[in-house]
């Protein structure tokens, strides 16, 4: 499943750097956007993930979103997730870039998590950037407990920008790594889709762990074409090995 040339970078590499996308949260049971089931095919993006649909249409917005979180707040992380904090454990340097908001690598128990595009379980203040936890069970269109002001989820609605913070964290990872793994993503989305190209240009070796070809697969040095729960817990076999 995994070359002989894979566990020898594996081997000596000290720093690895991961980018996961919603296919490594499907086996949780959490839809994916693309794909025949996908999120987006059912929902019209334009009107639900969007600060127009936020400020216009706030009832259906959060209608939408509270579904999500009702739906996300009865998930559990899977194999996949687990075997992450293994590997993480692993390294010397290891950071996790996910494109998720769905919480479970932090629940799984990552450390070094950069979520590219937020978090769901969380609302920041449209006014005084306060964040707060929301409550799964809550209903309505919620309000800042400081200010009043309308909040949002911490998520990156389409239309809006990434935090820079985050990114200028995650090119640099993806810039130093000498194994990147890409995993359960289209490698559709920028700016997420360009780091395992900063990261191969800088001479890491690529991997891509995903049951169908993607955007990267042409790009890189091994393809597993599997699921992530388990070509996950065959890597961390792989690595008990070599410990
Ligand atoms: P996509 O839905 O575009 O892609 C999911 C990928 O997961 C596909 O390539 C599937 O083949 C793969 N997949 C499915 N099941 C899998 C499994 N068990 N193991 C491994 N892979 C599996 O999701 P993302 O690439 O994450 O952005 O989408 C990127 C961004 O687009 C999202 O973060 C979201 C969306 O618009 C925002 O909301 C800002
Ligand atoms: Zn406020």
């Amino acid at each position: 499943m995994f070359s002989e040339k894979l566990i020898q970078r594996l081997k000596n590499a000290y720093t690895v750097t991961v980018l996961t996308g919603a296919g490594i949260s499907a086996e949780s049971g959490v839809p994916t956007f693309r794909g025949k089931d996908g999120l987006w095919n059912k929902y019209p993006v334009e009107k639900l993930a969007t600060i127009e649909a936020l400020e216009k249409t706030p009832k259906l917005f959060w209608d939408f979103y509270n579904w999500r979180r009702e739906l996300l707040a009865t998930i559990k992380p899977n194999l996949g997730h687990y075997a992450l904090v293994d590997i993480e454990n692993y390294f010397e340097e290891f950071t996790l870039i996910t494109q998720n908001v769905d919480n479970l690598h932090l629940d799984a128990g990552n450390k070094n998590i950069l979520e590219l595009h937020g978090n769901i379980t969380k609302n920041r203040c449209t006014n005084c950037d306060d964040l707060t936890q929301m409550d799964p069970k809550e209903s309505g269109i919620p309000k800042c407990r400081k200010c009043g002001a309308f909040l949002k989820p911490d998520v990156v609605l389409f239309g809006d920008p990434l935090n820079q913070n985050i990114l200028r964290k995650a090119q640099e990872a993806s810039s130093v790594c000498e194994v990147f793994i890409s995993i359960g993503t289209s490698a559709e989305v920028e700016p997420a889709a360009s780091l395992p190209f900063i990261a191969k240009g800088n001479g890491a070796f690529l991997v891509e762990i995903n049951p169908e070809k993607t955007a990267l697969s042409a790009n890189a040095d091994e393809v597993i074409n599997l699921n992530a729960s388990k070509a996950l817990t065959h890597l961390t076999m792989i690595l008990d090995r070599l410990r």
